[in-house]
């Protein structure tokens, strides 16, 4: 069948797709009436369900009184919903709002280099850090290939497992010249790229390296960020102390397109007499700074945080139970978030025949769940998980 649109990141003509009819908390339903579980919250932004009214309500309220305002326009919601996000970050500094994970990326680099006036960025090669050129110059899987990507900018480090010492990366570091490197910029646990936990040994050393050589640290929480890990922020579980950090998805639980950039205190003062010379159209937009206050109200609740503090053991129970399945080899997870590792292949397709919405890469799975689970649904959702590993 031939469409109007193309679809991302597919051969045209292979491309997955369904005929969605309508979407429930944690389930997409098709016009042929089937329900599939959504157990990677679509693509990691849909934290809190499909259909959260806590996070839509606002959202519609705010469409109803101010749609639309000025990146210069100063009002209470976007005055309060940020003093909430820089409490929740706890580290002072000041937001730059985004409308997309890329874009957050491309902010903080920009920054960075400004700031640091270096041009060069480590990234690691198992990273997604979004499609926009800049992003995907530092991105290291399959996805930044055919793109000519500026990646005369960007320096490849070793895998947190291969240089746990960081041995490696000092070298590269000394080779690249320290004055000329602006910043690291790494997601805190990887997502897409399976679930890799770097361990905090390495995230001390990253750390040092930092002090050390004034390099800054970008740390991209588009997946990790509000509470997909059992934390507020992924970075809370290791012993680093970011200069910027990368917000997006779940931020607005997916119900609008927002994003947003934490810059430390150090960096935004220096553009109190300089030009920050970044910005966009659709800057705090109320609908984006709406849905984020709806998220910060959920995630703030007893109820949310008791939920959480039930669903992660159960979760993580549950995948306890598929560790004996003779199909698996190794599984990772933190929080609501797990790369389940095969010794064969499945694909998106087969998994969401038979239920469920997931990543199936190769011979991992992905699993990332929205947090608004209940124990039982997600249990009834993870016996399909069981069903696809050993069918
Ligand atoms: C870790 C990470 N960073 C950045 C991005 C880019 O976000 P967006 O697609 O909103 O631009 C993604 C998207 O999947 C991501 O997983």
């Amino acid at each position: 069948m031939d469409f109007p649109f193309l679809f991302t990141w597919s051969k045209q003509k292979d491309a997955t797709h369904f005929n969605l009819k309508e979407v429930k908390d944690h389930q997409i339903i098709l016009e042929s009436g089937q329900r599939i579980f959504d157990l990677t919250s679509i693509s990691f932004q849909a934290s809190f369900g499909l259909k959260n009214q806590q996070i839509i309500n606002p959202i519609i309220e705010q469409l109803r009184n101010v749609p639309m305002t000025s990146p210069k326009a100063i009002f209470p919601l976007k005055t309060d919903v940020t003093n909430k996000l820089l409490d929740l970050i706890n580290l002072g500094g000041k937001i730059f709002y985004t409308v997309s994970g890329a874009e957050s990326i491309e902010n903080a680099i920009k920054i960075a280099r400004q700031f640091t006036g270096r041009n060069l960025i480590l990234a690691r090669r198992k990273s997604y850090h979004g499609a926009s050129l800049g992003a995907l110059s530092i991105t290291g899987d399959w996805r930044n290939q055919d793109h000519l990507t500026l990646s005369d900018y960007t320096v490849r480090i070793p895998e947190p497992d291969d240089d746990p010492d960081l041995e490696e990366t000092r070298k590269i570091i000394l080779k690249a010249g320290p004055d000329k490197i602006a910043a690291f910029c790494l997601e805190t646990v990887s997502g897409a790229n399976g679930v890799y936990i770097p361990a905090a040994k390495w995230w001390h050393g990253i750390q040092k390296l930092c002090n050390e050589f004034g390099i800054k640290l970008i740390l991209d929480e588009v997946v990790c960020g509000f509470y997909r890990t059992g934390r507020a922020f992924g970075f809370l579980h290791f012993p680093v102390k970011p200069d910027f950090i990368c917000m997006a998805k779940a931020i607005s639980g997916g119900y609008v397109p927002f994003g947003a950039l934490w810059v430390s205190d150090e960096c935004a003062r220096s553009y109190d007499d300089k030009i920050l010379s970044c910005g966009l159209t659709n800057y705090a937009h109320p609908l984006g700074l709406a849905a984020l206050s709806g998220v910060l109200a959920l995630t703030s609740s007893m109820e949310f945080q008791n939920k959480l503090r039930n669903l992660i053991p159960h979760f993580s129970n549950q995948l306890n139970e598929l560790r004996d399945l003779p199909e698996v080899t190794t599984i990772r997870h933190i929080g609501m978030l797990a790369a389940i590792e095969l010794n064969k292949s499945l694909s998106f397709d087969s998994v969401f025949q038979q239920g469920a919405y997931a990543l199936a890469k190769d011979k991992m799975l992905i699993l990332c769940p929205a947090l608004t689970y209940g124990i039982d649904e997600l249990t009834t959702a993870m016996r399909v998980i069981r069903k696809v590993i050993t069918a």
